[in-house]
């Protein structure tokens, strides 16, 4: 009989996807995946070490897991991903807190798995956290365990070495590398035939992708590669994530908007609107350059929504460079955004240059105001949505109500509208008749 993994997955898509490699490995030797973690013989939690804070929430779940070695004698609990990465041996110290940690095992060793479970299995602690300069697990069909059947991600490359000053992710995840296009097309090409629809293509840093080899006749390029998953059907949507606005280049958005099915969704994380912060920051463009790049985007794809990453209270920022950082939200007009108080990290450039000196609580207030912004700006591109018509991919029955679906559109806002039977993979035209900051609801526009 096989033994029962589950999986639990924090922080960003690349560690969903990195979980769905780890399922892939283990269900070759002997494991099956269960939803169910009272049932597990082994417990995974891929974990995430960007902020403080999400350190801590695998901490106190690691926490809250331990008693479950009562009713499970020999239950194997691993840490993988970036806090293993980040933390190495230091996990597997029995703490105060009571914590037994059996393997730590980081992102570049998965395939190794199946070697480490003998000896965690025998009441050995068992770590690898070797970081590697090529692995891409290109020849690891990934098992899709908690897929929705239409949407999936797939990693074009690993690693960052771009060492943004306040990011512990080069550090974690190793150097950049990129994964041949031909597995990339492929895992595209299957997706769509067991019926996916949309598809992400992932990365730190996704618009640096390059591969080298002349096999396909010359090297290629981040805009090849899209072109070339485009490519695979005109139903099948491509987004990507994360893009760089250092490397979000010209040829790039001619791509798309060559394709009408990549989607009109670009997410240019700017982390700051003062030029002062973005150097300090190590994140090589100005102010001026941001601000092109999204006068770029607007040019060649009119009406793209623009999404974006924003950090708040950084090393020296006065309340002038936080005012930059407001300006510049109001100016560029961010559909979405993801914000965040700076955490400062261990070994990082920033935490050996710079003091972590704006105060926890001007931090917050700092915080709050760029909410409370993007929220009023998300209200006025979601508002500018009504009395228009939308193409949705119905992605399942709304959370809310099971009278609805819910899918996303091209701008990949969240829209809501009454079930008429719908499948899964559907898409439908619907007009939007109203909305909130977060999501657009409407009907089937009938012909
Ligand atoms: N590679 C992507 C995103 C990486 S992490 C990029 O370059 O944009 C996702 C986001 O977390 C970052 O964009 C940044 O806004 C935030 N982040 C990273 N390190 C952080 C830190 N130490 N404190 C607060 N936010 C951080
Ligand atoms: Fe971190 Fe910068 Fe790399 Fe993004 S680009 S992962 S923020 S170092
Ligand atoms: Fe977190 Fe690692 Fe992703 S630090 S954001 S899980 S690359």
């Amino acid at each position: 009989m096989s033994k029962k993994l589950y999986i639990e997955t924090y922080g960003c898509q690349m560690n969903f996807s990195d979980s769905e490699i780890v399922a892939s490995v283990m269900t070759d030797h002997q494991y099956s995946t269960t939803d169910n973690h009272k049932e597990a013989d082994v417990i995974f939690l891929n974990t995430c070490s960007i902020r403080d804070n999400a350190e801590q929430k695998v901490l106190n779940r690691l926490k809250q897991l331990q008693p479950l070695r009562r009713e499970k004698p020999g239950l194997i609990i691993g840490v993988l991903g970036c806090m293993a990465e980040r933390l190495k041996d230091a996990l597997l110290e029995e703490n105060e807190l009571g914590m037994r940690v059996d393997m730590v095992v980081g992102p570049d060793a998965y395939r190794d798995l199946p070697q480490l479970m003998p000896d965690a299995e025998s009441g050995h602690k068992a770590i690898n956290i070797i970081l590697s300069s090529e692995e891409t697990y290109a020849d690891i069909t990934p098992v899709r365990y908690a897929s929705n059947g239409v949407t999936a991600f797939i990693s074009i490359m690993r690693g960052c070495q771009n060492f943004c000053s306040y990011c512990v992710v080069p550090f974690t995840r190793g150097k950049e590398r990129s994964r041949d296009p031909r597995t990339i097309v492929s895992e595209a090409r299957q997706l769509f035939e067991a019926g996916y629809r949309e598809i992400s293509l992932l990365g730190q840093n996704v618009n640096s992708y390059f591969w080298e080899g002349e096999e396909m006749g010359k090297a290629t390029g981040f805009p090849e590669l899209l072109e070339m998953v485009a490519g695979v059907s005109p139903l099948l949507r491509i987004r990507f994530a994360t893009s760089h606005p250092k490397d979000m280049s010209d040829a790039l958005l001619q791509v798309i908007s060559r394709n009408p099915n990549i989607c009109r969704a670009i997410h240019l994380p700017m982390q700051s609107g003062s030029t002062s912060v973005l150097k300090r920051m190590n994140r090589k463009y100005t102010r001026e350059e941001y601000m092109d790049r999204i006068e770029a985007i607007r040019q060649t794809l009119p009406g793209c929504a623009i999404s974006t990453d924003i950090i708040a209270g950084f090393c020296g920022e006065t309340p002038e460079e936080h005012q930059d950082t407001l300006d510049m939200m109001e100016w560029a007009g961010f559909d979405f955004a993801f914000m965040f108080k700076y955490s400062e990290r261990e070994g990082t450039l920033a935490a050996k240059k710079y003091k972590d000196d704006i105060p926890e609580e001007e931090k917050t207030r700092r915080l709050q105001e760029i909410i409370k912004l993007q929220q009023r700006l998300s209200l006025k591109s979601n508002k500018a949505d009504v009395g228009t018509t939308v193409e949705v991919l119905v992605e399942g029955l709304s959370k809310r109500s099971s009278a609805h679906v819910s899918g996303r559109s091209s701008h990949n806002k969240v829209v809501v509208f009454p079930d008429k039977g719908y499948k899964p993979g559907d898409y439908v035209k619907v007009r939007i008749n109203s909305c909130t900051a977060a999501t657009l609801l409407g009907e089937e526009l009938e012909n």
